[in-house]
């Protein structure tokens, strides 16, 4: 499979569906200690208070709607499924209730649970995890399926696999800093940018920047996609 377009995406490609970005002013990093729900440490330390933070975060999601970002993306993912790689750092379902296929997930999935005896993997949908047990071998130590800062993204493999081959790298959303988006930025000719704030450093890494609201900003990323693919 040769992909030559990736459209990778963070938390501000949800922000217009009402889910709360990590960094921006009042993001969920203001409201949560992220070592405390998010790292490896804090869920050894407090499984329960993590449990509850991804219990609340699955009540919430079922609660709102994708928005016209994630329905063009998969309107983008239909029309050219073999030439576009379409891959999230969102935990989210909302790409896929727009109907985009083959959603990567880079951070995993908070719609689904994951058993830390045989590794089985579930969907919950927007339940609580409370008391749940493995639906494979019926352990109780059952845990949220996202990644957590202290442990392997196993995607990542995959994200270097795509990234190779691909000539048009999009970012939607991101603040980069997590994933290296400016050096990623830096080994492509052909890079776009679009986050609603500016954020020199990693812009000026990008070919084009859209300093926009995803939902605005995805018309001009669909006319830049189709005119490469059409070349
Ligand atoms: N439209 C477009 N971009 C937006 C919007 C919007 N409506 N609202 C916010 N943004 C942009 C901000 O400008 C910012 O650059 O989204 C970005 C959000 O950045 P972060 O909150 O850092 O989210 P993200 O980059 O996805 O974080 C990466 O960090 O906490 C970890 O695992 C978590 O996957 C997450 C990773
Ligand atoms: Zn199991």
């Amino acid at each position: 499979m040769m992909w030559s377009v990736m459209i990778l995406s963070g938390a501000g490609l949800s922000a217009e569906s009402g889910l709360k970005t990590f960094r921006d002013s009042d993001g969920l990093w203001e409201e949560y200690d992220v070592m405390e729900v998010c790292s490896v440490e804090g869920f050894a330390k407090d499984p329960k208070k993590v449990g509850d933070f991804y219990d609340a975060r699955r009540a919430q999601l079922e609660r709102v709607e994708p928005n016209f970002a994630h329905k063009k993306i998969a309107e983008l993912k239909e029309k050219y499924p073999r030439e576009i790689s379409v891959v999230t750092q969102n935990v989210d379902d909302l790409l896929e209730r727009a109907g985009c296929k083959e959603v990567i997930h880079l951070h995993g999935t908070l719609t689904d649970l994951r058993c830390e005896v045989c590794g089985n993997i579930w969907k919950v949908g927007y339940e609580s995890q409370e008391g749940k047990s493995c639906q494979k071998c019926g352990s109780k130590k059952i845990r949220h399926n996202v990644v957590m800062f202290g442990e392997p993204a196993p995607m990542y493999g995959y994200l270097d696999d795509v990234f190779s081959s691909i000539e048009l790298f999009i970012v939607i959303g991101s603040s980069g800093n997590v994933l290296p988006l400016k050096s990623m930025a830096k080994y492509k000719e052909k890079s776009v940018l679009n986050n609603l704030h500016p954020e020199p450093d990693l812009d000026r890494s990008f070919q084009t920047v859209i300093h926009k609201k995803a939902s605005e900003g995805i018309l001009e990323i669909e006319k830049m996609v189709k005119d490469f693919l059409c070349e």
